[in-house]
C-alpha cells in the first residue's frame, strides 16, 4: 500500500490548532496513521532531507526554517496518498495556493507553508527510509492514536492567528518595515497557541519569518 512521508512543519506546529486542524483534515480523506511524532529536526537531517534544494539560494533559509521549532513526522497510508496528500495542501507558495486549500487556509505567507509532503513514490520511499534512520521515526500499532489525541488535545479554540499573522507579514512588505517592532509582533502572535513550545523556538520561527520579509523588501 502506499506511503506518504508528511511532516507538519514549524508553522503548524507553533500554531498548536493549524496543526491540529491539518492533520484532521487529511484523516479525514480516510489513510491511516502508520508513524506520527513530534520532534525537532536536527540541522543535518535538514540538509539531507532537503538535499535537492541544496544548490537554490532559498536553501539555508529553508534549513533555519524546519529547524527552528519542533515539527511533527507522519507516515500516512492509503490509496492515492501521495496525490492526495499534495492536493489537499495546495501549491507550494502559500499565495498562489487556492483559498480553499490547506496551504491557502492556513499557510503563512510563500514557503511558511504548514507542511511538506512527499511528491513522488520513490522520494517518498526515500524519506520515510532517512526519517527512520536519522530521526527514529516508527512504524508502531498506537500511531492513530496519538494522532488522534493530538488532534484532540490542540483543535480547540476558535482562532488560528493566520489572518492576523499574514497582515504584519503583508504590511511590512508594503511598508519596506523591517524594524525590532515587527519581529515583536510576529512572536507575540506566534506565541498564542503555542503550547507546550519552547519560547526560544516561538522566537526562532519569528525570526525565520522576519528574516524572508527583510529578503522581500531589499529585492524590492
Ligand atoms: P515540500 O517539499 O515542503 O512538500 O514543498 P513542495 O514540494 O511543494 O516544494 P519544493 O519545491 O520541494 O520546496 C521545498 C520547500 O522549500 C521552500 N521554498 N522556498 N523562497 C523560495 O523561493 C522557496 N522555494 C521553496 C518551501 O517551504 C517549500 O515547501
Ligand atoms: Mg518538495
Amino acid at each position: 500500500m502506499e506511503q506518504s512521508l508528511v511532516i507538519i512543519k514549524p508553522d503548524g506546529v507553533v500554531r498548536r490548532r493549524v496543526g491540529a486542524l491539518v492533520i484532521d483534515a487529511l484523516l479525514k480523506r480516510g489513510y491511516s496513521v502508520k508513524a506520527f511524532k513530534e520532534m525537532v529536526v536536527s540541522d543535518a537531517l535538514a540538509k539531507m532531507h532537503y538535499a535537492v534544494h541544496k544548490d537554490k539560494p532559498f536553501f539555508p533559509w529553508l534549513v533555519e526554517f524546519i529547524t527552528s521549532a519542533p515539527v511533527v513526522a507522519i507516515i500516512l497510508e492509503g490509496e492515492g496518498v501521495i496525490e492526495g496528500v499534495r492536493e489537499a495542501l495546495g501549491a507550494t507558495f502559500v499565495q498562489k495556493a487556492a483559498p480553499e486549500s490547506l496551504r491557502g487556509r492556513y499557510g503563512i505567507w510563500a514557503g511558511v507553508n504548514i507542511a511538506h509532503a512527499s511528491d513522488g513514490p520513490d522520494t517518498a520511499a526515500e524519506e520515510i527510509a532517512l526519517w527512520k534512520r536519522e530521526a527514529g521515526l516508527e512504524e508502531e500499532a498506537g500511531a492513530e492514536e496519538k494522532a488522534r489525541e493530538y488532534i484532540g488535545r490542540y483543535i480547540h479554540g476558535e482562532t488560528d492567528y493566520t489572518g492576523e499573522i499574514r497582515a504584519i507579514v503583508r504590511d511590512a512588505i508594503a511598508k519596506k518595515d523591517t524594524s525590532e517592532g515587527v519581529l515583536k509582533k510576529l512572536e507575540e502572535l506566534l506565541s498564542k497557541d503555542a503550547d507546550d513550545i519552547p519560547q526560544d523556538s516561538v522566537r526562532r520561527l519569528a525570526r525565520v519569518i522576519f528574516d524572508f520579509i527583510h529578503e522581500e523588501v531589499e529585492k524590492a
